[in-house]
């Protein structure tokens, strides 16, 4: 049935109707695409929520966190945090540890802050294979200094083939082959850590590359 009145007297005609009709039916399309939108963002920053959550999850307590400073453990500037100048290209590797910006205080579990702990290695930056360089800072490379084996602190340093080892079973990490185990007890490949400068001091830049310590033990 059609409508025949004039809009000029206030009443709208057929035409306006299906007209109105029309606009509505796009309105509520659009605004049905809008909150599909807004939902769909929404499942994704939760999905991306869910990520993050297991991306901490994946690793045991206490291991570096992005934005955390680098401080030495031990050495004239125990506590201070390490700078690009200070780490001496072909040296022994220097310990620190991974430190929250917002306490300033290291990042622990169980009050033990061994998962925070890393070794900081300088070479000629020519030396680190290419899909290495994105991690690292002018020829530094960061390793987390817990043995994949059992646990111990990586405290040794073989000079002689520039190898990170282990005082327990001398398990042997290539820092030039991203970690790689090369002797000793076999183990898993050495976690690194991304890094980056910020005002010459290091900085955690990334998660790391593998579980840190042993796995399934936090
Ligand atoms: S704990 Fe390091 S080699 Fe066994």
């Amino acid at each position: 049935m059609q409508i025949h009145k004039h809009k000029s007297n206030g009443i709208l005609s057929g035409e306006d109707l299906g007209f109105m009709q029309l606009k509505f039916s796009r309105d509520r399309r659009d605004m049905l695409k809008t909150t599909g939108t807004l939902v769909g963002a929404a499942a994704l920053a939760s999905v991306g929520d869910s990520l993050n959550a297991f991306a901490q999850a994946k690793q045991a307590p206490g291991v570096p966190v992005v934005g955390d400073s680098l401080n030495y453990v031990d050495g004239p500037k125990k506590g201070q945090a390490a700078a690009v100048a200070d780490i001496v290209v072909d040296a022994a590797p220097v310990t620190a540890v991974a430190t929250d910006p917002a306490t300033g205080q290291p990042r622990r579990n169980e009050g033990e802050s061994d998962n925070a702990t890393v070794l900081l290695y300088r070479v000629d930056p020519f030396k680190i294979r290419s899909d290495m360089q994105r991690d690292t800072v002018q020829g530094i490379l960061c390793y987390s200094a817990v043995c994949t084996h059992m646990g111990c602190m990586l405290s040794d340093w073989d000079a002689p083939t520039k190898c990170f080892m282990c005082p327990c079973h001398d398990a042997t990490f290539d820092p030039l082959q991203d970690g790689e185990n090369l002797a000793g007890a076999t183990s898993r490949t050495l976690p690194s850590i991304p890094i980056k400068a910020v005002d010459g001091k290091l900085v955690v830049a990334g998660e790391p590359s593998g579980y840190v310590g042993v796995k399934g033990v936090s």
